[in-house]
């Protein structure tokens, strides 16, 4: 039988193994970093790299991962057409103890053609029997059985074509899907399309995991949506776009198919009702020197991030704060310091009480507290820089972080 004293020294390493709070960075140079934060008061915290591996090809981009199985899936952009070697796509498991140095163990890559930015799971009876990539130079999605392995090829791959440039032609030249998610029954995809400034919807044959288009739905000309979110308002659901080249959010309704209609009865509609400048109520869209990155959501609060506006001061850009109404409608509240330079990624804890922010170009990881009554960020609780630092408008630096809680 055990003791009373080894049962309390057992509970005790639960405990502290239950409330160590970890985080996931990636560093487009190639270094997969697992971070360690630890508490010392709610305001002050250190963060520690505990594995830094050189690893997720070229240049890593994106992280997503899965919960409930805890494992990762690791996006690379690189792309042989700019001399760079062909694209990968890893997928790790996450162990259970994060303070150890083998934490994260590769169980799967294969090489992609490439120049992928963003990774989702999706469909199969599980909601993750496959993968979706989004490539934001060769205009398409692509799609993977999963697990991965050295064997993997692309299952199905779709291509978009446009016959103009849009409004903002420097960056919309050609489509560009810049992510490709499930909506919340999981029968959708929803893929923003920044350089054809549209929201593409796909339906999932849940057994193949194959893709057949819907209808897509125009953004405002030269919004570039790039990411998104859905959420529930009430008994309405809405969709949240996050406009890269508007620096914007869009508000859009959201319609399920009712079956009394004839064609794309099967289709899930989306219909824009609001678009709020990320900058405030009287700015104008589209300035040519910013450009949003990441959106969120905790509570009755979106926040969305802004690259290159410096409102803070040197290399300090800023996160949007917009309050949600009961009717979803957004009303902006403040801009607050992100802590860094080109906040590409930034993502909140479970509880909503932090935000580890990651600046681009700055290569850091704020950790800043979040309010949950006002929303509001701040102040900053610890900071760790990720080497190597990023060089102006460069496509380096560090490009994701996540928590793994
Ligand atoms: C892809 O990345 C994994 C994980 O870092 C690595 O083991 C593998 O060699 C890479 N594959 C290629 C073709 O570069
Ligand atoms: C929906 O309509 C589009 C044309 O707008 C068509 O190409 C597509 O096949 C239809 N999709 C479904 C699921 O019926
Ligand atoms: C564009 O944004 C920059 C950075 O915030 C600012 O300095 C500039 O005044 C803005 N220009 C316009 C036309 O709004
Ligand atoms: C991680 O490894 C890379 C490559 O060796 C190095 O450049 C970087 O400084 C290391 N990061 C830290 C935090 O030590
Ligand atoms: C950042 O903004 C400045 C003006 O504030 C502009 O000159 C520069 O081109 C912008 N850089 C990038 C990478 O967008």
């Amino acid at each position: 039988m055990a003791s009373v004293k080894s049962v309390a020294l057992l509970s005790l390493s639960l405990l502290s193994q239950a409330s160590a709070v970890k985080l996931l960075a990636l560093n487009f140079a190639g270094q997969f970093y697992s971070l360690d934060l630890a508490f010392q008061s709610s305001t002050k915290a250190s963060l520690k790299v505990v594995q830094n591996i050189t690893a997720c090809g070229v240049t890593p981009t994106w992280l997503h991962l899965d919960e409930e199985t805890r494992t990762v899936y690791c996006i690379d952009e690189s792309w042989l057409n700019e001399g760079l070697g062909s694209g990968n796509l890893s997928q790790w498991s996450v162990g259970p103890d994060f303070s150890k140095k083998d934490a994260l163990t590769l169980t799967g890559s294969t090489d992609t053609e490439g120049n992928s930015v963003h990774g989702f799971t999706y469909g199969g009876p599980d909601g993750r029997s496959f993968i979706i990539t989004s490539e934001y130079s060769p205009s398409t999605i692509t799609t993977y059985k999963l697990p991965i392995t050295s064997s993997t090829k692309a299952l199905q791959k779709i291509e978009f074509t446009m016959a103009a440039p849009g409004p903002r032609p420097d960056r919309q030249d050609r489509p560009h899907p810049h992510s490709a998610f499930t909506d919340p029954t999981g029968d959708f995809l929803i893929v923003p399309d920044l350089g054809a400034d549209l929201t593409r919807i796909f339906k999932i044959n849940q057994k193949t995991g194959e893709l057949t288009a819907c209808p897509a739905i125009a953004s405002l000309p030269g919004d570039g949506p790039r990411h998104g979110l859905f959420r529930k308002a009430g008994r309405a659901l809405k969709y949240y776009s996050l406009n890269e080249v508007s620096s914007s959010v869009g508000v859009y309704d959201v319609t399920y198919p009712d079956h009394s209609y004839g064609s794309n009865e099967s289709c899930l509609s989306l219909k824009l009702t609001q678009t709020l400048s990320n900058y405030g109520p009287n700015v104008p869209l589209g300035n040519v020197t910013v450009k949003s990155a990441e959106i969120r959501t905790v509570g009755n609060f979106l926040y969305a991030s802004n690259r290159n506006d410096t409102t803070f001061g040197f290399e300090q850009d800023s996160i949007a704060i917009f309050k949600i109404g009961t009717d979803g409608k957004l009303q902006f509240q403040e801009l607050t310091n992100a802590h860094g330079y080109y906040p590409r990624s930034f993502s909140f804890n479970e509880a909503g009480t932090y935000a580890a922010i990651a600046g681009q170009t700055t290569a850091n990881i704020a950790i800043v507290k979040r309010d949950a009554k006002t929303g509001k960020l701040g102040p900053l609780v610890t900071n760790l820089v990720l080497p190597p630092r990023g060089t102006y408008g460069g496509e380096d630096g560090v490009s994701n972080v996540i928590w793994v809680e």
